[in-house]
């Protein structure tokens, strides 16, 4: 079997819309680096790259290595199908030759990954993160057609108007950059947390409920015309493993004493065009 490294050249040498992200020149695949006239970055041994410019780099203390893993131990539990189903479907209805995906703040990977095993059109898939751990998790997902980098959201490496799909799971988005970068017949799916997410856990933990749901929209509503919003609302059973796993992938949560045995997953999907 080749490695992680092996497979990402593979990917690297036919990508043809990675850009330099300190002075935005095409970037070119040359032995084991990708390079503009001026810069280079390596690929590294677990076969990502760090595409961040390094002047404005600082990484997450909040998202570290131990809730990424708990992030994914919980995620592979297989809570979210219907997520998966959900977008993998629409989807599957509206492409069907080979697409770009790119998948901002894609954390440990586990997400997208379970979408793209859905997907009935050939793609290639680009997942980027700003923290390090989280690319190090995901690049246990590795294959010749999808590959992942450290990058940020507000800067993205990535040449004009190149991508077809964009996915934003829970992560934050810059309007511009989404802009600039996807097709005129893209599209951009954005998934955010409803009212209740979670609000099982948020109470034991004693912490706010998500009361920004009508921001978002009101948001998105502001910056792009056709969206549509669907919502997903269902009740898990979860074990004590699964709850703490639950409490560990939480950023700044509060002392807890009690378990909980279900939760509520009430999820937002825009389905936004350009
Ligand atoms: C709630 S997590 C969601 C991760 C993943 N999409 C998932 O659903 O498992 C938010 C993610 O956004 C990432 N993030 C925050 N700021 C970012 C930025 N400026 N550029 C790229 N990623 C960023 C974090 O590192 C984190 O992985
Ligand atoms: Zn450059």
């Amino acid at each position: 079997m080749k490695s992680k490294f092996e497979v990402s050249k593979e990917f690297l040498k036919n990508d043809d819309i990675l850009k330099c992200p300190i002075c935005g020149e095409r970037l070119l695949f040359l032995d084991k680096s990708l390079k503009c006239d001026k810069h280079s970055f390596d690929i590294s041994r677990k076969g990502t790259i760090n595409l961040v410019y390094s002047k404005h780099y600082k990484n997450s203390k909040i998202y570290n290595y131990e809730l990424f893993k708990n992030r994914r131990e919980f995620i592979i539990g297989g809570f979210y199908f219907r997520l998966y189903k959900f977008i993998s479907d629409i989807l599957n209805d509206r492409f069907s030759s080979e697409c770009t995906i790119l998948d901002l703040g894609c954390g440990e990977g586990s997400h997208s990954k379970f979408i793209l095993d859905l997907l009935k059109f050939d793609y290639k898939y680009y997942g980027f993160d700003y923290a390090k751990d989280a690319i190090k998790l995901a690049s246990d997902y590795i294959n010749y057609n999808r590959f992942y980098f450290l990058g940020d959201v507000n800067r993205i490496p990535i040449l004009d108007s190149s991508i077809d799909i964009i996915l934003d799971i829970l992560s934050p988005f810059n309007e511009k950059e989404v802009k600039r970068i996807i097709k005129d017949s893209g599209v951009f799916i954005k998934v955010s947390p409803g009212k209740n997410y979670l609000k099982e856990l948020r109470d034991v933990l004693n912490m706010e409920e998500y009361n920004n749901e009508n921001d978002v929209f009101d948001n998105l509503q502001k910056r792009f015309k056709k969206i549509d919003k669907y919502n997903l609302n269902y009740k898990i059973e979860i074990n004590e493993d699964n709850f703490q796993n639950l409490v560990k992938m939480t950023p700044a949560k509060k002392n807890n004493s009690s378990v909980i045995s279900f939760v509520t997953i009430d999820l937002n999907v825009y389905v936004i065009r350009i």
